[in-house]
């Protein structure tokens, strides 16, 4: 008899599955007081090292030897020299109405449409290794910056994205800043939306550009990964950092029951060591910025008012708080693309998390197709539509 690990009532019903266990991952946890680890190594010891060393570590569960860490960049640069290219016109031909994230699914699709090979563990790096090259694309043929730059992976795989990305007025810290937000945005748990939706998909044997394509429609959402979009429009709104604005600010947000966005999480019960690893830098590299101020200010003022309603299960700032910031401060601008970015990296987790389920889950059968039980009840009023 195996141990209950959750009573399910029925006041659990219709919750979005909130807290249901699911089954196993190997690659993350999320402690809601200590916040993310990558296979038991808490983020904050780990955000410095090389992102090829946290895609490794996420992939086999351990770091890897010296020798490892070579072969393992060669085979990336090797997977990046055969992006397929066709996908790059296909790319030429999307409107520029469509948001970054709809182009961001359509190149998965594209991916897909040329390079698959239905091997998860093939498929699942040559898409860790393609997505550097399809993501910033997007940027310059949907911005208008000129051509794609030629992919240099030899760089190292983000200098070789910020060498693509060729951004106009980019920061001399952008590269830094992209290294840490590309390795804190891997994975966070198995049960987010967009994790949780590509590893759905795939159970049903779709190949894992289509199921990661599904996993960024749960991305996309404004619940989801399009939080750090308006996080920074939010501290834009906010508009000065000078604490008492800020506390007026908040109150005013109380009283209008306007959105804090960049506090509160569903896990998570204190502050997200993924926000405090950015407000470092974010003090470090761009204490001058405007919005990196305001950001500041309101870690400071608004958990304590927030705290005060007696409402709010968490009301620490999550890792949104901050990113938006640091990356208008490195010349990313355009918020509309941060949950590309977010995407550019997620891309790392949740192909990890789908190559276990599918290759190695129970004894490496994979977890068969999702089939989880819904009641049927009458609707309460027949006359509801
Ligand atoms: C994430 O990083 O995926 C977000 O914090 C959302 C979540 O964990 O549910």
């Amino acid at each position: 008899m195996s141990d209950v690990l959750f009573e399910i009532t029925e006041d659990h019903l219709n919750t979005g599955l909130r807290g249901f266990p699911v089954g196993h991952l190997w690659t993350s946890k999320v402690d809601p007081i200590k916040g993310l680890y990558y296979v038991g190594w808490p983020i904050a010891e780990i955000c410095d090292h090389d992102p090829e060393q946290v895609m490794f570590l996420l992939l086999n569960k351990r770091f890897p030897s010296g020798p490892e860490d070579k072969e393992f960049r060669a085979d990336l640069t090797r997977r990046a020299g055969n992006f397929p290219k066709g996908v790059l016109d296909l790319l030429k031909a999307l409107p520029r109405e469509g948001h970054p994230m709809e182009w961001f699914m359509a190149g998965l699709f594209y991916l897909s449409m040329y390079g698959k090979q239905e091997d998860y563990a093939e498929d699942g790096l040559n898409l860790i290794a393609w997505v550097n090259e399809l993501v910033a694309a997007i940027f310059r043929i949907r911005e208008g910056w000129g051509d794609p730059i030629p992919s240099e992976p030899e760089r190292g795989y983000v200098e070789n994205f910020a060498h693509m990305l060729g951004a106009p007025d980019a920061h001399p810290e952008a590269t830094r800043v992209m290294r840490l937000m590309h390795i804190m945005h891997y994975d966070h748990g198995g049960g987010n939306l967009s994790t949780l939706t590509g590893k759905a998909v795939a159970s049903g044997l779709a190949d894992i550009f289509a199921s990661m394509a599904a996993a960024m429609a749960g991305l996309y959402g404004p619940r989801h990964g399009r939080a750090n979009q308006d996080a920074l429009n939010f501290i834009r709104e906010v508009g000065d950092p000078d604490p008492e604005h800020v506390r007026n600010f908040i109150q005013n947000c109380l009283a209008t029951k306007k959105l804090m966005f960049g506090f509160g999480h569903a896990v998570l019960r204190a502050e997200d060591p993924r926000a405090t690893i950015g407000y470092e830098v974010g003090g470090k590299y761009f204490a001058d910025d405007e919005n990196v101020r305001i950001a500041l200010t309101l870690r400071t003022e608004a958990p304590p008012i927030l705290k005060e309603t007696g409402k709010i299960a968490n009301p620490y700032p999550n890792v949104d708080a901050i990113t938006g910031s640091l990356l208008n401060a490195i010349g990313l601008t355009d918020s509309d693309y941060y949950t590309v970015l977010f995407g550019w990296s997620r891309t790392v987790g949740i192909a990890a998390q789908i190559i276990d389920e599918r290759v190695y889950f129970r004894g490496g059968r994979g977890v068969p197709i999702y089939r989880c039980a819904y009641i049927y009840e009458e609707a309460p009023d027949r006359n509801i539509r």
